[in-house]
């Protein structure tokens, strides 16, 4: 069922790796459904696929099978040229663990570069970098370089460089797994502000409990399927600490499952 909220469905994805016996299924059949201004955590063990979801989404894989919808629009195509280069242009924002900034350019310049790359007027360029900065915190850095930024300040010139082009969704691979409790927390506050301010629906993988903590919704992946997801309301205990402690003890418990589909299905 499709709702009129709905910014992202994805039905029936599957991508194989390699060839006969090396063949590797990174993701089984996947349904998945992104409302608009939601934050899904998406969790599960190494190899279970989490990245593998984020670079078919991001059009950056193919599928193997099925199909992904974005805000009304069809992109069963999406990875064929010149589709997939306006899809991950125009729809897509993504941030990752080791910040990839451009080392050369001032964190103004990395904030801009995705719309000057589009061709787009200087004018218009220089007001929504400066109002993306702004939102960030960093309107006082913004002739600094990546090398003169905290990796928590990084992380803000990312995110605003993931941003100033208004994706329909960011797409985020551990995006604290390089930075310490303290910065983590304030780069999650940031997204939760960037939720709360421009409607941005995202998709975080990450392996912390405590991270996860920060979505509307947390999904499990184990063996390329969706094995269990539940919903912040449902998630028990009285503060992020306690409700980190509740996750974890969902995580075990796919982690632990026997490696059968049969079990799992
Ligand atoms: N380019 C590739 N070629 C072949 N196999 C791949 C490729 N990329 C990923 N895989 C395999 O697909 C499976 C899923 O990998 P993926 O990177 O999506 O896992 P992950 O959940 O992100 O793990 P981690 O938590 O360690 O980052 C793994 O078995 C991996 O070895
Ligand atoms: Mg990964």
């Amino acid at each position: 069922m499709e709702d009129s909220n709905s910014i992202l469905a994805v039905r029936n994805l599957t991508k194989i790796y390699g060839k006969e016996q090396n063949q590797v299924v990174a993701l089984d059949h996947v349904d998945l459904d992104l409302a608009a201004g939601e934050i899904v955590m998406i969790m599960g063990p190494s190899g279970s696929g989490k990245t593998t979801l984020l670079q078919l989404l991001g059009g950056l894989e193919p599928p193997s099978e099925g199909r992904i919808k974005v805000t009304g629009g069809e992109w069963q195509n999406f990875y064929l040229e010149p589709e997939v280069s306006h899809y991950r242009r125009d729809m897509i924002g993504f941030v990752f663990q080791f910040f990839n900034l451009i080392s050369s350019l001032t964190a103004e310049e990395n904030v801009a570069l995705p719309l000057i790359l589009a061709g787009q007027p200087k004018k218009k360029v220089a007001a929504l970098t400066e109002e993306m900065l702004h939102l960030v915190g960093l309107s006082e850095r913004s002739k600094h370089r990546p090398a003169e930024l905290s990796g928590g300040q990084q992380q803000r010139v990312a995110i605003a460089r993931a941003l100033i082009h208004k994706p329909a969704i960011l797409l985020a691979d551990e995006p604290t797994g390089n930075l310490d409790s303290s910065n983590s927390a304030d780069i999650l506050e940031l997204l939760l502000s960037m939720r709360d301010q421009l409607g941005q629906s995202m998709l975080i993988v990450t392996h912390d409990p405590y991270v996860a903590t920060y979505g509307d919704r947390v999904v499990l992946f184990r063996d390329g399927r969706i094995v269990d997801e539940y919903s912040a309301e449902h998630i028990v205990g009285n503060d992020r600490n306690e409700r980190s402690i509740y996750i974890l003890e969902r995580l075990q418990a796919i982690s632990n499952k026997p490696r059968s589909h049969q079990v799992l299905a």
